[in-house]
């Protein structure tokens, strides 16, 4: 086990470290995406409109270690709500701090009025820890779009009964 992580909402200032943390745990093409999602929540807090997201940071020793967001679809029915922009720093990774994210988040989820925890995944190699990862916490598989990304890689819905 990782020494204690403290896990809070994150700030603005936070968001050059979460966009470094996502390039590290996945790639530069989600970071930049990333960095879309980040500015137009805070642009959002700073207007008073709601997002229906919120971002959420482990913090080991100051440092951010891990990030983790609940995003609710407008569109979507209100009981719902899905995890977004998972990841834990490479470095930190292996040492519990994933799954204490999940034990938060589940509780932020349910604080909020939701009852169902679902997050998209996929079906290629690099995504194998993670579906692994989920499948530990006690998420089950609950959907599936076949060649869903550059029409090969299936989208794979995960989900857990809060
Ligand atoms: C998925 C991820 C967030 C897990 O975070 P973590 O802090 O390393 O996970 P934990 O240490 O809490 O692991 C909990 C369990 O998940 C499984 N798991 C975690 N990493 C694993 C790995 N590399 N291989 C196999 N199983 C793994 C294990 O069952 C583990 O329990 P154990 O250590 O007792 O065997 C992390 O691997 C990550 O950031 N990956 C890259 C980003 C990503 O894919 N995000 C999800 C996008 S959908």
């Amino acid at each position: 086990m990782a020494g204690a992580v403290t896990i809070n909402p994150m700030n603005s200032s936070e968001i050059a470290d979460a966009i470094d943390l996502i390039a590290r745990a996945m790639n530069q093409a989600e970071a930049d995406w990333a960095k879309k999602a980040f500015n137009y929540y805070f642009a959002c807090e700073h207007k008073g409109i709601d997002s229906t997201r919120n971002y959420y940071v482990a913090l080991s020793n100051n440092k951010l270690c891990g990030l983790v967001g609940l995003h609710q679809f407008r569109w979507g029915p209100p009981e719902n709500v899905w995890l977004s922009w998972f990841a834990v720093h490479p470095d930190y990774q292996r040492k519990g701090i994933g799954a204490q994210m999940i034990n938060y988040i589940q509780v932020q989820a349910e604080k909020q009025g939701y009852n169902k925890l679902l997050v998209e995944t996929y079906g290629s190699e690099e995504f194998s820890v993670a579906r692994s990862f989920y499948a530990k916490q006690g998420f089950t598989p609950t959907g599936k779009i076949e060649r869903y990304i550059d029409d090969k890689v299936a989208m794979l819905v995960y989900g857990k009964r809060l």
